[in-house]
C-alpha cells in the first residue's frame, strides 16, 4: 500500500513537473514582403500582442520576405502543418475559391476605404469561411493598397502595354487583364520578380508602392504610372484543423490579439504606401506618371472586356455588393 502510494505520488511530481516545462504552442507566421510593409507591421504587431498576453503559452515566429516558404509552397505548408499562420494577396487563391477573384477585377473598388467598407460586410465576412472545407480559415483581412503598374517603357495609354511581358500573381483574372492590353502576361513567385524585371526576362508589373520600395521594383523600372486599377490585400489564413483544436482559452486571445493586429496594419497601410511613394520620388530613379482623367478611362475601357469573362465564376451577386461598397453608406 505504502509502495503504491508513494509511486502515485511519484508520478504525481513527473506529471506536474512536465505541466510546469510544458513546451509553448508555436505558431511559424510565413508571409513574402518585408518587415517595413503593411503585411509585415501586421504580422510584428500580432507577434507582441501575444507574446504579451501569453508568455510561456505561445511563442509567435515570424519570417518574412519568403525566407521559409515562398507563394505557393507556403499555401501547401499550411495544410501539411509546417507553418500555421500566413496572409496570401487575396489573387492566390484562386485554385481554392473563384469567389475571391472579385477583388482581382479591374477598377471595382474606387480606393482603399471602399475596399474596407466592402470587406467589413456581411458577404466580405461570409467570405472569410468560404474556404473551411479545404482547409483553410481566414481570420481577418489586411490591407496593403493599390495597385500601379511599372514598366521600362512609359505606359500613358493601354496601348502602350501592347506586346509587352508583365509578370503576374496567380490569378487568371489578372491574366485576362493583360490580355485585354494586348500584353504577355506571366505568373511567377513574388520571391523571383526583383530578378526578372532585371534580367528583362518581363517588361514590367503591377504593384502597390510600398512592395515596388521595398522590393527595389523601382530601381529596375524606368517608369511607374500611378493608375491605381486593382488592389492588393491580403486574408490572414490559419490551418481550419489547428485552430479548432487549440484549447478555446488560447483561441480567443489569439482571435482578439488577430482582430487589434488587423485594426493597427490596415490604419498603417495608407501612409506606408503614400510614404514609400514619396521615397520612389526622391531617389529620381523611377519616373512616376500620373494619368490625365482621359487617360484614366480609357484603362478602364480597356479591362472592362474581364468582367464578362469572369462573371459567371464570382457571380453578379458578389459584384454588385463589392460595387455598392464604393458609396460610404
Ligand atoms: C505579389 O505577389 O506581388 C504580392 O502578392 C506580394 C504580397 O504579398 O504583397
Amino acid at each position: 500500500m505504502r509502495i503504491l502510494f508513494s509511486g502515485l505520488a511519484a508520478l504525481g511530481l513527473v506529471m506536474a513537473v512536465t505541466a510546469a516545462q510544458a513546451e509553448p504552442i508555436k505558431i511559424k507566421f510565413s508571409h513574402v514582403v518585408a518587415d517595413s510593409t503593411p503585411k509585415g507591421q501586421a504580422a510584428l504587431e500580432f507577434k507582441k500582442l501575444v507574446e504579451q498576453r501569453l508568455p510561456g503559452k505561445v511563442v509567435v515566429e515570424v519570417y518574412p520576405n519568403s525566407q521559409l516558404y515562398g507563394d505557393s509552397k507556403e499555401m501547401e505548408a499550411l495544410l501539411l502543418g509546417d507553418v500555421q499562420i500566413i496572409a496570401p494577396s487575396l489573387s492566390k487563391f484562386s485554385k481554392f475559391t473563384k469567389k475571391l477573384q472579385v477583388f482581382d477585377l479591374p477598377f471595382l473598388f474606387d480606393d482603399i476605404h471602399a475596399i474596407d467598407r466592402f470587406q467589413k460586410s456581411k458577404t466580405g465576412q461570409a467570405l472569410l469561411t468560404s474556404m473551411e472545407s479545404k482547409g483553410y480559415t481566414g481570420l481577418g483581412y489586411w490591407h496593403n493598397g493599390m495597385k500601379q503598374l511599372s514598366a521600362n517603357k512609359a505606359l500613358r495609354v493601354p496601348e502602350d502595354a501592347k506586346g509587352l511581358k508583365f509578370r503576374i500573381q496567380p490569378s487568371d483574372v489578372l491574366e485576362a487583364q493583360f490580355k485585354a492590353l494586348g500584353a504577355n502576361p506571366q505568373k511567377m513567385a513574388f520571391a523571383e520578380v526583383y530578378q526578372a524585371l532585371q534580367t528583362g526576362t518581363v517588361d514590367g508589373q503591377e504593384n502597390t508602392w510600398s512592395n515596388i520600395y521595398s522590393q527595389k521594383f523601382y530601381e529596375a523600372q524606368k517608369y511607374i504610372t500611378e493608375t491605381n486599377h486593382g488592389v492588393i490585400d491580403y486574408m490572414v489564413v490559419t490551418n481550419t484543423k489547428f485552430w479548432k483544436g487549440l484549447p478555446a482559452d488560447i483561441r480567443t486571445v489569439l482571435a482578439k490579439s488577430m482582430d487589434e493586429a488587423t485594426a493597427y496594419g490596415n490604419k498603417l497601410a495608407y501612409d506606408i504606401n503614400e510614404g514609400d511613394k514619396k521615397k520612389i520620388m526622391a531617389s529620381g530613379k523611377s519616373e512616376i506618371i500620373t494619368l490625365t482623367k482621359q487617360q484614366q478611362a480609357a484603362w478602364r475601357k480597356a479591362m472592362a472586356p474581364v468582367y464578362k469573362q469572369f462573371e459567371p465564376d464570382v457571380g453578379q451577386d458578389l459584384i454588385n455588393a463589392a460595387l455598392a461598397s464604393n458609396k460610404a453608406s
